[in-house]
């Protein structure tokens, strides 16, 4: 953490929209023109392509970037296998699949000189990472900035900061991220975490299926839900740095390390649409019911990735921030539930208007396949006796990761001392009221 650090942080530019066609130099001319690999690049540059999709997957979702940078990424010694820390992947086989509601309160504090990477925690996942389908959830808490650079094979990451600004030099540029903003950094991007406030603690989505995208608006129409002008890339920043530098490679579920004898940071210039991005959660466009009924929280996805059945998500990324509810004679706050896809909810800041009590920021629920859920007591009491007069929900911001198979624990979420015990009890007291005749 520096002063410097969140300075450089404040004053970062960068280029908008989703999905674009970026394009980016850090020295003026490093960026060849008119073809990706002259016989010699700029500048003295090698050039390189980051593919993050098949050479041969159809154009909508064909990902890749050109980079052009001081050294090849293949100038490296061989890695070495290095332990995992509380990090797990898919398939999550060590715990028997638990149908219970389940509920965390926040990691604990680390221990001094935690990086990102060493505060990293699996609470589970479902899937296959070398399948390259499912997620993985984690939690991160975090005291030390990285001084190593990380990068994941198995899949994306998007960052769901709660506590602490996070500034994210990654191989693309710099990227800084607050809580109420997410990022990506996509599938084998080279980044490195520093911290801008004394810690940092928040929720990862590992994505090992299909890149989120942006969901079909269908009768929405064109604009509304996350606009693709507020995701916002980095420009092109390099570190121009000879010495040691350690570089942890997540490969397969297991975590590799290797000593470079230059930073792989030092992309001078790139162009390409595989590349990482922050969006802030407050620019969300919320739809809602100007009606009756509670709609399905799907109106509230931000992001999602698609598996092979169409509407089917590998995993959906959903928001459920500030807005109004207008609904008459309508049950107010988000419905009793059964559901085939399972559900794990954070909250970054606030309440959530589902829960009374219990659900705190950096903590988290599981409502797994089918496990029954649904307003607590107390707000079904508050929100069935309500005054139906507009009110804006405009206390917290929750999110949720839905994902089409079980999530399944890992033995240390299982075990947790920060499991709470008893979570079944907000729905105890739900009293009968059926009369079979008025
Ligand atoms: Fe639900």
């Amino acid at each position: 953490m520096s002063g410097d650090a969140r300075k450089t942080a404040e004053g970062l530019s960068y280029m908008t929209g989703f999905g674009n066609e970026h394009a980016s130099e850090a020295v003026p001319g490093a960026l060849p023109e008119g073809r990706n690999s002259p016989q010699r690049a700029p500048l003295g540059l090698y050039a390189e392509q980051l593919s993050g999709s098949a050479f041969t997957e159809p154009r909508a979702h064909n990902r890749r970037s050109w980079l052009y940078r001081i050294r090849p990424s293949a100038a490296h010694p061989a890695f070495v296998r290095t332990g995992n820390g509380a990090i797990r992947t898919a398939p999550f086989t060590e715990t028997v699949p638990d149908p219970n509601r389940l509920r965390w309160n926040p990691l604990p504090e680390p221990p001094a000189g935690t990086d990102f990477l060493a505060g990293l925690w699996t609470l589970g996942g479902n899937g296959d990472a070398t399948q390259r389908a499912g997620i993985a959830v984690h939690l991160y808490h975090a005291n030390a900035s990285m001084e190593r650079v990380f990068s994941d094979a198995d899949g994306e990451l998007l960052l769901v900061p709660e506590r602490g600004g996070l500034l994210l030099h990654t191989e693309f540029g710099r990227l800084h991220v607050e809580p109420a903003q997410v990022a990506l950094i996509p599938r084998g991007v080279r980044f490195r975490v520093e911290l801008l406030d004394e810690s940092a603690r928040g929720y990862v989505c590992e994505n090992y299926g299909a890149p989120f995208q942006l969901p079909d608006l269908g009768p929405i129409g064109a604009n509304g839900l996350a606009n693709p002008r507020d995701f916002q890339a980095p420009v092109a920043a390099y570190e121009d740095v000879e010495g040691p530098v350690e570089v942890v490679n997540k490969y397969c579920g297991n975590l590799w390390t290797a000593t470079y004898d230059h930073s792989p940071l030092d992309v001078v210039a790139w162009h390409g649409n595989h590349v990482p991005y922050i969006y802030d959660l407050r620019r969300f466009n919320v739809i809602g019911s100007i009606s009756y009924d509670h709609p399905d929280p799907s109106i509230f996805t931000v992001l999602t990735s698609p598996s092979d059945t169409p509407g089917l998500a590998g995993a959906d990324f959903v928001v459920f921030a500030p807005r109004w509810l207008v609904g008459e004679d309508t049950f107010r706050p988000p419905y009793f539930h059964r559901n085939v896809m399972s559900e794990y909810m954070g909250l970054i800041e606030g309440a959530y208007d589902a829960k009374a009590e219990g659900f705190v920021p950096g903590g988290g629920s599981l409502h797994n396949m089918m496990s029954a859920h649904g307003p607590d007591r107390e707000t079904f009491d508050k929100a069935s006796a309500a005054e139906l007069e507009p009110h804006k929900v405009d206390d917290g911001l929750a999110f949720m990761f839905e994902t089409r198979w079980p999530i399944a624990l890992t033995p240390h979420a299982e075990g947790a001392d920060h499991l709470q015990q008893g979570y079944d009890g907000v729905w105890e007291g739900l009293e009968r009221h059926f009369r079979p005749s008025h």
